[in-house]
């Protein structure tokens, strides 16, 4: 069994060794990807992948508690993150308040806000108060709507910029760690060594402290679209609709079941 990741050996592999995270939503793939990972996200990215939604703005913070749940009980030597949905952390009162919820209804280890310098107050806030918070910067799939897209950062300067700044602040409120998202690498090196903390990127290149993936998407098992920076480790789509349909074949040609599979 491998040993449970805590919020101090995190930013111990700092410089060290580059730290492996990837979402899951349910017990059944938490399970699988334990072994390997040092930190499970149960991502808002659910309401995607999992619900069918076009983006992640509607899913609830009771989708959260449930699917957080779901990936503890599956997964209980895992390090968990808790993505903190849309519209639950708009002042520092009612973010302290849904956060106290994740942490008294589920067993995560720590909760991810989305903003920069913007969060700073709430991140400060939330970790005087006892929650661990890993912080999300650059491209912030919340802003989807108000952004017109999902728009690469850090392609000028003013982004340049801003992305230290952001880093830094998220850092100086407590936050032990942070996911830099979609942002050009050069940029997103810079931001990881501006920063005591892992930065963990996504869309983000290889300078950085660690790496994210949604299991969905690494898997081949997400069609809909696939982003630049996910490298597919499996065709887990077409392998899956192979066997569904060898079983079809199998029930229809009374194949299946045989003695075996017989009581
Ligand atoms: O919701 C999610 O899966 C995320 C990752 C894209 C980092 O926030």
């Amino acid at each position: 069994m491998t040993k449970k990741m805590t919020i101090s050996s995190i930013k111990k592999t700092k410089g060290v060794r580059p730290l492996v995270m990837i979402t899951a939503y349910d017990a059944l793939f938490a399970k699988l990807l334990e072994p390997s990972s040092d930190m499970i996200l149960v991502g808002d990215s659910l309401n995607m992948s999992f619900a069918g939604k076009a983006d992640t703005l509607s899913a609830t913070l009771e989708q959260m508690l449930y699917h957080t749940n779901a990936v503890c009980n599956g997964a209980q030597n895992s390090f968990v993150v808790c993505d903190m949905p849309f519209g639950t952390y708009v002042s520092k009162e009612e973010a302290l308040k849904n956060c106290i919820r994740v942490f008294q209804e589920t067993s995560a280890d720590c909760v991810k806000i989305e903003g920069g310098a913007d969060k700073a107050e709430i991140i400060a806030h939330l970790t005087s108060n006892g929650i661990a918070v890993c912080g999300h910067i650059g491209l912030l799939p919340q802003s989807v709507r108000s952004e017109g897209g999902y728009k690469v950062k850090g392609k000028t300067e003013e982004e340049h910029i801003q992305l230290i700044k952001d880093a830094k602040a998220v850092e100086g409120a407590g936050a032990f760690c942070m996911v830099i998202e979609g942002v050009k690498a050069e940029v997103a090196s810079e931001v990881a060594r501006s920063v005591n903390i892992p930065v963990i990127g996504i869309g983000a290149g290889s300078g950085v402290d660690g790496q994210v993936l949604v299991f969905s998407d690494m898997l081949g098992l997400f069609e809909e679209f696939t982003p630049k920076f996910v490298k597919k480790y499996l065709d887990g789509a077409a392998l899956v609709k192979e066997a569904i349909q060898n079983y079809a074949d199998e029930v229809k040609s009374r194949e299946f079941p045989q003695e075996i599979h017989t009581y």
